[in-house]
């Protein structure tokens, strides 16, 4: 993901933020620049490549200027040059950002219908110029910003950097972290701890929807609807920069809580935004076309994440998908075409029994493919190709937004595959894309819903059994939410297709079980209100997780209904994450459980 830093400062601050884009490098980055303003004038450096490539050029022409913005750019839309490396800028203005602005396309068509010409392909530039055209009409930059913001969809954090404004820069939060360091006589802004490091340990981390003006007093904090707000102001100890919980409790939260951006990083890694399709960043050494089959296979929840992928791959793509749980596939035998495709998900890429089923598929003359977050692993080594999931370091033994980068990446590959196979046109595929573009924004929105989930969890902390339900894309969602929920509160949980109950498990409903109910409005949501009807005729607590159409029309009454965002269902399992995350986390925490270290797990099962 991008990486931002910005620096009220003292004196010249160039060296400060090349020091801070350093420590940013961990993110990944393909450009980098930085904007200073000297004597009020917006001058910039940029360039393609690594940081040692701007510092030459820095050597050459040095910035000078006390005040100034920088950034490590991961490419999202637009190639990997200088031309689309940030900051970029008008005459008024420059700016960096970290996300994805989902509704670029429409503001850059409003924009340039009012004359505006773009130099880049970068969805980044339309923000500069949605500003300057608002100081162009008279606006002040704090209230050019504040009248920008709202118009912004996606999940993205921003710096402002203006000309004739030395002391001022501007921050802004949504979906993307981004923290405020406070020094002796200088404020600065970055994407996390590790950034600021060099400079302070004094840190505030803006909340959803904040933005903030920094001076060299310090910050003022506003709302998502511009009122003033106070922040908790903390100290980071120094050990724990790099991988710090930020100002949540647990990694857990934390990682519950960056799905928006790193699904955003992802789904950047995997889409040509501008193109409006899916372009693998690599090669694969096989060609779906020529696949009778596919087989997945995988553990826990990655093995609920490929169960969601059959039916991506069997609906978009046409192709008969076998999957089975790694340690079955292992022994199983199962009879394996000679140039057929096995796919392997896994978060560490180290388990055990997903690596000894990676070797049965290659022992029987298969390609073999893997989904991994870290592709030093050994999985990735003896996979003939390896697509990374770009969610980072997942320390919280129970797995979040690994699960939600590797929806995004099969949903991606499966599009990717009914094109090659010839069985999805370009209509349909833009269509599909412009659905993914939503999810980080989406996600963001749907974090919001935590509250009223932990009041939630309080009732369902008292159950000795809980029930998921689901149909559809929505049934591994159920089992992934079982996993979830049992595997931090120890409460026992069981996940079933909705059409199942009532082929024994309603046997179990009683006014004791909460029965939880995954179902966006989606083509089967009048057959799962059906089974709704059949648990609460027998006392049973229903939550519903679903969506505002979903909640008005199926007449029930509930324990509680999560209300997530509309969306297109083909994306309800990347979004629906969060709440079933949330609700397994809460519960979790409710019952004073050691969530990141749950009894009896590890967070890589490297043995049989
Ligand atoms: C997920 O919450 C669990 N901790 C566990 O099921 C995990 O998904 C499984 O062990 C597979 O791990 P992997 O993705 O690293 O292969």
């Amino acid at each position: 993901m991008c990486g931002i830093v910005g620096i009220v400062g003292r004196d010249a601050v160039a060296d400060q933020m090349i020091e801070a884009l350093r420590r940013l490098e961990y993110r990944g980055y393909d450009s980098a620049g930085i904007a200073t303003l000297e004597g009020g004038r917006l001058e910039r450096r940029r360039a393609q490549g690594k940081l040692a490539n701007l510092q030459a050029k820095l050597v050459e022409s040095p910035l000078a200027g006390s005040t100034g913005i920088g950034h490590t750019r991961w490419a999202t839309h637009g190639r990997p040059n200088e031309t689309n490396a940030h900051p970029h800028a008008t005459a008024r203005l420059a700016v960096v950002h970290n996300g994805i602005i989902e509704n670029f396309r429409e503001l850059k068509q409003e924009l340039q219908a009012d004359s505006v010409v773009f130099e880049t392909e970068t969805d980044t530039e339309v923000v500069a110029q949605l500003v300057s055209r608002n100081m162009d009409r008279g606006q002040k930059p704090v209230e050019a910003v504040a009248a920008a913001l709202p118009r912004l969809r996606g999940a993205f954090a921003l710096g402002f950097l203006f000309a004739g404004e030395d002391g001022l820069l501007i921050g802004a939060r949504h979906g993307a972290p981004l923290a405020i360091g406070f020094g002796e006589g200088e404020t600065y802004l970055g994407s996390d701890a590790l950034a600021l490091a060099p400079f302070t340990d004094a840190l505030t981390y803006l909340e959803e929807g904040d933005w903030a003006i920094l001076t060299r007093d310090g910050a003022e904090i506003r709302d998502a609807e511009g009122r003033v707000v106070e922040r908790p102001r903390q100290r980071i100890a120094t050990q724990a920069y790099r991988i710090d919980k930020g100002n949540h409790r647990h990694f857990m939260a934390k990682e519950i809580h960056e799905q928006p951006e790193v699904v955003g990083r992802t789904l950047a890694h995997y889409v040509d935004m501008a193109g409006g399709r899916v372009a693998l960043p690599e090669a694969l050494p096989f060609d779906f076309a020529k696949l009778s089959r596919l087989s997945i296979t995988a553990c826990g929840t990655a093995y609920y994440a490929g169960l969601v992928a059959r039916y991506w791959f069997e609906s978009l793509a046409r192709l008969p998908v076998d999957i089975d749980v790694a340690s079955e596939t292992r022994y199983r035998e199962a009879p394996l075409e000679a140039d057929g495709l096995t796919l392997v998900i896994s978060q560490s890429g180290e388990t055990a029994d997903t690596l000894a089923s990676l070797r049965y598929a290659r022992s029987q003359g298969q390609h073999t493919l893997s989904i991994v977050n870290v592709p030093t692993s050994t999985i990735a080594r003896e996979s003939s190709a390896m697509l990374p999931t770009l969610a980072g370091p997942e320390i919280g033994v129970a797995s979040t937004k690994a699960f939600s980068c590797q929806l995004t990446v099969l949903l991606c590959l499966a599009i990717h595959a009914g094109r090659a196979r010839g069985v999805l046109d370009p209509a349909r595929e833009r269509a599909l894309i412009d659905a993914l573009i939503t999810v980080p924004g989406l996600m963001a929105e749907a974090l919001t819903r935590e509250g009223e989930i932990e009041g939630l969890a309080r009732e369902v902390s008292k159950a000795r059994d809980v029930l998921y339900l689901g149909r559809g894309t929505s049934y591994p969602m159920a089992l992934e939410g079982a996993l979830k929920l049992k595997e931090i509160s120890y409460i026992h949980a069981e996940g079933y297709a909705a059409g199942e109950l009532k082929h024994g498990p309603i046997a179990l409903i009683d006014e004791s079980v909460p029965v939880i109910v995954i179902a966006p409005h989606d083509g089967v949501f009048e057959k799962t209100v059906s089974n709704m009807q059949e648990v609460a005729a027998r006392g049973g607590r229903i939550v519903l997780i679903g969506d505002a159409q979903g909640a008005a029309e199926h007449g029930l009454d509930t324990l509680a209904t999560v209300t997530m965002p509309d969306l297109d269902p083909v994306v309800a399992p990347i979004v629906y994450a969060v709440p079933i995350q949330q609700l397994a986390y809460h519960t979790a925490v409710f019952m004073g459980k050691d969530v990141d270290q749950p009894r009896n797990l590890a967070k890589s099962v490297t043995v049989e």
